[in-house]
C-alpha cells in the first residue's frame, strides 16, 4: 500500500478517536465473518484505504428512521461506523444540511453524475395505496423516486425489514398498501437485502467493505439476503444454547431461570427459525443483543415478522411428533428439513424437564402460551 496514502488513512481514522490496531481488527473481522483466508485482511484494509469512496444516495420512505438511527449511532464511534462516516454519502434528507429544492438538486446530481455506479440505499416500505398519496416527498410519490433513482444505480440495498419485505406497514391489513423494494421496482439487478429492525451497521459496514475489496456482491440466501451475516440461524450461535441442549427454560418472567441465562425458548423466543448473526456481533459496539439482556428474539429479520411470529411471547408450535402444521409460516424449516430434527430435540428436552411439550399453533389467537 501506498506509504502516504496509508498514514493520512490512519491519520483520519486517529482524528475521529479510531487507532490503527482498531482499524485493522475491524478488517479482520470482515475477512473473518466472510471466512477469508489470512492474507484478505491485508486486502481489505489497502481497499479502504486506498479506494475512492462509493457515492451513496440514502432514500427514506415509509418506515421509523431505525435504521438511519443505527447508522447514526452516535456513542463511542466504533471502527464500522468510522468506515461508514467514510463513505460518500451525497443525499440523505434525514442527516443532510440542505432541505428543500437544495435538497432535491442534489438527489439529481448524485443520480445524473453517477448513472450506473452509485449504491442507493432505501429505508423503509414503499407505500402504493391511494396513488403513492402516503408518502411524498417534494411532491413525488416514493414510488416513482424509488422506481427512478433506484433503476439507475449500480447496486439498492434495501436497509431493515421494512425495505427488505414491507416490515410493519405491509402487515395485516396493509392499509397503505406497503410494498418492499423488491415488489415495488421490480427487475432490480443488483439487489440485495439487509434486513432486521433495525439493520446492524456492522453488517452495512462489511457488505460495503467486501465490494470495496473485491468488486463483487458476497452471496446471498434465497431472500436476497447476504450469507456471511444470514447464513447461521440465532439458535445455532446462541449463547443461552446449551441451557436448550440441557433442558433448561426460563419458565416465567424473573424466575430463577431467567435470572441464570436460561434458555428463552418457552417464553417465545423465534431464534431457531430466524437467521441473522447478532449473537456474533451483537448491538452498541458489541455491547449486548436481545438474549443477552433476557428477551426472546422475536424474529425481526425474517419476511413478515410483525403477524409469522406473532403471538411474540407464545413458544413455536411442536407436538410429541415432531409435526409442524404451521412450518410454512415460520421460516427455513420446511426447506432445510430442519423443522422435524428440531422440535424433536426441543420435544425430548421439554418433555424432559417435565414441563410437557406445547402442542400449540403459532397462529393461535388465544394470545397465550398453553402448556398441557
Ligand atoms: Fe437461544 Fe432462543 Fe435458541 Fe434458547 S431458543 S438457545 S434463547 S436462540
Ligand atoms: Fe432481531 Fe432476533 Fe436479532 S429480534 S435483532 S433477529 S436477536
Amino acid at each position: 500500500m501506498d506509504k502516504r496514502v496509508n498514514d493520512q488513512f490512519l491519520e483520519e481514522l486517529n482524528a475521529r478517536g479510531v487507532s490503527r490496531r482498531e482499524f485493522l481488527g475491524f478488517c479482520a473481522a470482515v475477512a473473518a465473518s466472510f471466512a477469508l483466508p489470512g492474507k484478505a485482511e491485508a486486502e481489505i484494509a489497502k481497499a479502504v484505504a486506498t479506494k475512492p469512496k462509493p457515492t451513496l444516495v440514502w432514500l427514506e420512505f415509509q418506515d421509523c428512521c431505525g435504521n438511519t438511527e443505527s447508522f447514526l449511532r452516535a456513542g463511542q464511534p466504533s471502527a464500522a461506523e468510522i468506515i461508514l462516516d467514510l463513505l460518500s454519502i451525497d443525499y440523505h434528507e434525514t442527516v443532510m444540511a440542505a432541505a428543500g429544492h437544495r435538497a432535491e438538486e442534489a438527489l439529481k446530481k448524485a443520480v445524473e453524475e453517477n448513472k450506473g455506479k452509485f449504491i442507493a440505499v432505501v429505508e423503509g416500505s414503499i407505500p402504493t395505496g391511494a396513488g403513492g398519496a402516503y408518502c411524498t416527498i417534494g411532491g413525488r410519490s416514493a414510488l416513482s423516486i424509488a422506481n427512478e433513482v433506484c433503476s439507475q444505480a449500480g447496486a439498492t440495498i434495501a436497509i431493515g425489514t421494512c425495505a427488505s419485505f414491507g416490515g410493519l406497514p405491509a402487515a395485516s391489513p396493509n392499509p397503505t398498501g406497503a410494498l418492499s423494494v423488491a415488489e415495488a421496482v421490480p427487475g432490480l439487478k443488483n439487489l440485495i437485502n439487509l434486513s432486521a429492525c433495525p439493520a446492524n451497521a456492522e453488517n452495512l459496514a462489511a457488505l460495503l467493505v467486501y465490494w470495496l475489496t473485491f468488486d463483487r456482491w458476497p452471496d446471498l440466501d434465497r431472500y436476497r439476503r447476504p450469507l456471511f451475516a444470514y447464513g447461521k440461524s440465532i439458535h445455532d450461535n446462541c449463547e443461552r444454547r446449551a441451557h436448550f441442549d440441557s433442558g433448561q427454560y426460563v419458565e416465567q418472567w424473573g424466575d430463577p431461570g431467567h435470572r441464570r441465562g436460561y434458555c428463552l425458548f418457552k417464553m417465545g423466543c423465534k431464534g431457531p427459525v430466524t437467521f441473522q448473526n447478532c449473537p456474533n456481533i451483537r448491538w452498541n459496539s458489541g455491547t449486548n443483543w436481545p438474549i443477552g439482556c433476557g428477551h426472546p428474539c422475536l424474529g425481526c429479520a425474517e419476511p413478515n415478522f410483525w403477524d409469522s411470529m406473532a403471538p411474540y411471547y407464545n413458544h413455536l408450535a411442536l407436538d410429541k411428533t415432531g409435526a409442524q402444521p404451521n412450518i410454512d409460516k415460520v421460516g427455513f424449516w420446511a426447506t432445510l428439513g430442519l423443522g422435524g430434527a428440531f422440535a424433536a430435540h426441543a420435544v425430548a428436552k421439554i418433555a424432559g424437564s417435565k414441563s410437557r411439550v406445547i402442542a400449540e399453533s403459532a397462529a393461535s389467537t388465544s394470545g397465550k402460551g398453553e402448556e398441557a
